[in-house]
């Protein structure tokens, strides 16, 4: 810790803090922990493709501890892919290494086969097959296992499943399931009846657990966590639910067979080739690289967390208890955002009490649409004084 008299609180370097988890874990050290002081460049201060970048900013701040929860987009070619989530990495433990100071690094289930019950020691094959995605990720964890046992590296892990939190940027794993299905882009069921268990994690809770670790550094050195919610939830559930918490006639309650949806989405793929030689651009989403996951289960022990002396701090917290929440989120943050091509919230008849509640958000920017000439009259009124509370 640097225990400077002008500076006695603990710093932390967060890499990847304008990311989904990064958000959370800014958020939280910025609002829970007075007496810690978290940093959190961007990937133009400090990019993990450069070597150079890690040594300064570790030279001139010399932090306590380091949050890795950076990674290039999911579809990044093999270079970046490497780069950023292997050898960057790598390179940033190998720095708290040199300073002697905590590493947490955040993992994903792409490093896991299908499963259940999946314990931390469990793990792919490291095979040239794998997406650039899931190699990097699990080069990355052997690694860091390894850069322990030969250096000491001061490190945990923590393997997340399928992510559920507001504030994503991006339109990704489950927020890209949402979006199709409110933008009616699944008419059918892209996985089974029944038997499809997942595992999930919530945003929410990582920075409680990240801040445990900090305190209980001991217990948790060289240690992988599962970080996800105790029961496995069945896909189909949380893609009916959606739908009638939105009240929508699809996806239709006709399942899909995973041969079909493959040939479907290789038809795809292929139309999206021609396309893009005749000068439209068009992709099919990232997600689609994990279609075989709509039809497997995937579920990770959550023992080793239980059984450790971390303390979930909202254990009812499901991703059944969040949707109203989240579906009430996204869905305003992709209309302001123009990203539908089907979807009008004016259009729907929405069922679920959360979600039908008035946003005085909404209101305002209704003002701001329709009555500008009102909403400056009443803002030089009452909202261009000097801010007081600074002073
Ligand atoms: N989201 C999920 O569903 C999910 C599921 C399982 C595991 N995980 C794991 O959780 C972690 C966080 O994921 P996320 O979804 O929060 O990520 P995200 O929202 O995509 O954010 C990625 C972050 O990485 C940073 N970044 C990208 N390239 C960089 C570079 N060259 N140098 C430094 N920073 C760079 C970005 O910073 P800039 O904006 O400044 O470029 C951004 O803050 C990852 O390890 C991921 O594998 C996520």
């Amino acid at each position: 810790m640097n225990n400077s008299d002008a500076s006695p609180k603990m710093r932390g370097l967060v890499v990847g803090g304008s990311g989904l988890i990064g958000g959370y874990l800014l958020h939280y050290f910025k609002t829970k922990t007075p007496e810690i002081d978290v940093r959190a460049p961007n990937s133009k201060k400090l990019s993990l493709r450069e070597l150079d970048d890690i040594i300064d900013y570790f030279k001139r701040q010399k932090p306590d501890f380091v949050v890795n929860c950076a990674i290039t987009a999911i579809r990044s070619d093999a270079l970046l892919s490497y780069e950023v989530n292997y050898q960057g990495s790598i390179n940033l433990a190998r720095a708290a290494l040199a300073l002697n100071i905590p590493y947490i690094h955040i993992s994903s289930a792409a490093t896991l086969p299908p499963g259940e019950n999946l314990s931390e020691d469990d793990h792919l094959p490291l095979e040239a097959s794998l997406s650039n995605y899931a190699k990097s990720k699990l080069m990355t964890e052997m690694t860091l296992k390894h850069m322990h046992e030969k250096y000491g590296l001061k490190y945990t892990l923590i393997r997340m499943a399928i992510v559920y939190g507001a504030h994503d940027h991006k339109i990704q794993g489950i927020n890209r399931l949402m979006f199709n299905i409110v933008d009616r882009a699944m008419p059918f069921m892209l996985t089974k009846k029944k038997g499809v268990l997942h595992s999930y994690s919530n945003a929410s809770k990582v920075p409680y657990f990240i801040h445990h670790i900090l305190k209980n550094r001991e217990e948790f050195l060289g240690q992988h966590y599962h970080f996800v919610d105790p029961e496995p939830v069945e896909l189909a559930k949380v893609i009916l639910t959606i739908k009638s918490y939105m009240n929508l006639k699809t996806p239709r309650e006709i399942y899909i067979p995973y041969q079909v949806a493959k040939t479907g989405n290789e038809f795809m793929n292929w139309v999206i080739k021609l396309f893009n030689r005749i000068g439209y651009k068009a992709h099919v989403p990232a997600e689609m690289i994990f279609l075989e996951n709509f039809y497997k289960t995937q579920t990770l022990s959550c023992e080793k967390l239980k059984n450790s002396s971390f303390i979930d701090p909202n254990p009812q917290a499901t991703i059944f208890t969040e949707l109203p929440s989240l579906i009430k989120y996204y869905l305003a943050r992709w209309e302001h955002l123009n990203l539908f091509s089907s979807f009008s919230s004016k259009n729907f008849s929405i069922t679920h009490p959360e979600l039908k509640k008035v946003d005085p958000a909404k209101e305002l920017a209704e003002v701001f649409m329709h009555s500008p000439r009102k909403l400056l009259d009443s803002i030089h009124k009452d909202g261009i004084a000097p801010l007081d509370e600074i002073l």
